[in-house]
């Protein structure tokens, strides 16, 4: 998956977990996404795709299985030194590729990034008309009360 000369977009290995997190989680102290925890990543490890730019994560995004016609985008964060080059797209076309791959139509993304992910190929649909399942994991975002995040959808095929 070449992208630049540089920066490639792989599947995440577990010597890249550090780096994932550190990413997540300074975006995280900002507002801008849920943290993770270790164990969360390690765990999901293989739902998550990273780029990087020789021993150097740059970017990562996770895909989350929702229901047998969805699957979400999450924890899409591309480090400040690698912003503006392309990278996140590509994140997402690949995690599209790779929801189109598994039979699951479409992509979900809850964000505040509503330019970005129209650019890559998203249009807002109303929350209520997603599937209860998708608010599994909200009992634990500390949101709930006033969750402002915009829901975006992709169709994959
Ligand atoms: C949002 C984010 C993932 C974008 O990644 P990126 O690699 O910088 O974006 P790209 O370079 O791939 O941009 C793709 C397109 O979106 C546009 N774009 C990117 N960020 C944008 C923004 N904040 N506002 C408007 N347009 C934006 C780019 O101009 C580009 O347009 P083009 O295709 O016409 O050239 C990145 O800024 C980030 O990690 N932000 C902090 C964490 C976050 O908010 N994550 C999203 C959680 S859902």
């Amino acid at each position: 998956m070449e992208m630049t000369r540089t920066i490639t977009v792989r599947h995440a290995l577990m010597g890249d977990v550090d780096q994932m997190l550190e990413i997540i989680n300074d975006y995280a102290q900002q507002g801008l996404m849920l943290p993770r925890t270790k164990l969360s990543i390690c765990e999901n490890l293989q739902a998550f795709l990273v780029a990087h730019d020789g021993e150097s994560v740059v970017g990562v995004a996770g895909l989350h299985i929702l229901w047998e016609d969805l699957a979400e985008i999450r924890s899409l964060a591309i480090s400040e030194k690698a912003k503006g080059l392309g990278v996140g797209k590509q994140l997402v076309l690949s995690l599209t590729e790779h929801s189109k791959r598994l039979g699951i139509k479409r992509v979900l993304a809850l964000t505040y990034q509503k330019e970005f992910f129209t650019k890559c190929g998203f249009h807002v649909v109303a929350k209520e008309t997603l599937p209860q399942k998708v608010w599994k994991d909200c009992i634990n975002c500390s949101k709930l009360p006033v969750c402002d995040e915009i829901a975006m959808i992709r169709e994959a095929f």
